[in-house]
């Protein structure tokens, strides 16, 4: 399912957690990343989050990616993604 903005779900350990997608250094999917614990790496420059909280720990990136609350319901892993609010 697609999602905007687009979202990575990871499985540590039967822990779920949903990162953004998108590496806040150039656009990669950090789907597509390399994947050490709870740390992300970007396939492209190889800068490295949390994937707990979506802080970066190492550069090139210098802005964290939003991390979002997930919930288990049976199967499914339903991401808690915040719609912006509408104008009044
Ligand atoms: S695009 Fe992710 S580190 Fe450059």
């Amino acid at each position: 399912m697609e999602t905007e903005p687009p979202v990575a779900v990871f499985n540590v350990d039967g822990e779920y957690f949903a990162i953004d997608d998108t590496c806040t250094h150039d656009q990669s999917s950090l789907a597509d990343g390399y994947i050490d614990g709870d740390v992300v790496e970007c396939a492209w420059h190889f800068a490295k989050f949390s994937i707990r909280t979506g802080v970066v720990l190492s550069p090139p990136a210098t802005r964290p990616v939003c991390a979002y609350r997930v919930q288990l319901r049976g199967d499914d892993v339903m991401v808690d993604i915040p719609q912006p609010e509408e104008p009044a």
